[in-house]
């Protein structure tokens, strides 16, 4: 198998590059691309780690051989937010930068898996699966928005509430990946909440990332538990394709939703996305969030596809 990561030398990229390199199977491979001309000493850093997989680094006029034949492709290329910025802000730069990436994917990889970190992540998901449908090779099956995060902080922050072991707990977060288009599932966890802390934890959940932002005044965002969550997708869809499934909350395209993109409980298997699962039952709390999220994750899709058909 090969990964390739797209912005490696970046504060996500690095750190998600050493957690797969210890942690990929024997004999594969990890090809690291990034604008930034450290890049192929990140790689020459990483290769003198001892585990078999194989790492190599790709400057900028290397994006053909980074990505040919790749299985799957992470991107966390692009600008960061700084305080202040919500996602969306973003836009005008990453889009472009997802766009041109996939571009040359539908070339060189036209059959690989797509992990897409670039915020928006609400918009550049689209975006990415209008490019490939242009270049004929769009496979709704492979494309992700990678929404781990949201899981592993509402794991974190009900474990550290109620006194638990945070590997004990897998919540279901359904939606986008913004604001209040994040929605935890809370009410489907088996734990007994009031509803103050529900009212409480679901706001931290939708507004972790800014308070990284704002903690990390002006440094950037996320970038460690990212790389964890990064890491953690990119190896349960890596198992996936080798026949181990898994069921993983991601942002994907979907049927019979009120969005053409929802972030669901989904099955991974060997062709990707073997099913796409329920939500369950919503309560009533949960049900109103969801109801209110949908106008701006419209908007987001929207816009998205907007700009890819520009
Ligand atoms: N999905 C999530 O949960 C989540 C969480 C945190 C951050 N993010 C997003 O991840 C992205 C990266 O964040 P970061 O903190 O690593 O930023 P960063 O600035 O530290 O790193 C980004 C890297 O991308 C590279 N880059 C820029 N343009 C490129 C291009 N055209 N091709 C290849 N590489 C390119 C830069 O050189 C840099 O090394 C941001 O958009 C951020 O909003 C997503």
């Amino acid at each position: 198998m090969k990964v390739s990561v797209l912005g490696a030398a970046g504060g996500i990229g690095q750190p998600l590059a050493l957690l797969l390199k210890n942690a990929m199977p024997a004999g594969s491979e990890l090809a690291l691309y990034d604008v930034n001309p450290m890049v192929p000493g990140v790689a020459a850093d990483l290769s003198h780690i001892p585990t078999p997989v194989k790492v190599t680094g790709h400057g900028a006029d290397q994006l053909e051989a980074a990505m040919a034949d790749s299985d799957i492709v992470i991107i966390p290329a692009g600008v960061p937010r700084k305080p202040g910025m919500s996602r969306d802000d973003l836009f005008n730069v990453n889009a472009g930068i997802v766009k041109s990436l996939v571009e040359t994917g539908a070339k060189v990889c036209p059959n690989a898996c797509y992990g897409i970190i670039t915020n928006p992540v609400n918009s550049t998901v689209p975006i990415a699966a209008e490019v490939l449908k242009k270049a004929g090779v769009y496979d709704k099956r492979k494309l992700f928005g990678i929404t781990t995060l949201d899981v592993i902080r509402s794991n974190t922050f009900v474990a550290e509430l109620k006194g638990l072991d945070p590997t004990s707990l897998d919540i279901p977060v359904i939606g986008g990946h913004s604001g209040n288009t994040i929605l935890p599932l809370l009410s489907q966890i088996g734990i007994e909440f009031t509803q103050e802390e529900i009212e409480s934890l679901t706001p931290r959940i939708q507004n972790a990332g800014t308070e990284v932002v704002e903690a990390k005044a002006g440094g950037g965002s996320a970038t460690l538990s990212m790389a964890d969550a990064g890491a953690r997708f990119a190896l349960v869809l890596l198992d996936a394709l080798n026949g181990k499934e898994s069921v993983i909350c991601t942002y994907v395209e979907v049927e019979n939703q009120p969005t053409r993109f929802l972030s669901l409980p989904v099955r991974l298997g060997k062709n990707g996305v073997e099913e796409i699962l329920p939500a369950g039952t919503l309560s009533a709390y949960e049900q109103k969030l969801f109801d209110e999220m949908l106008p701006t994750l419209e908007g987001n899709i929207a816009k998205g596809v907007e700009f890819a058909n520009s």
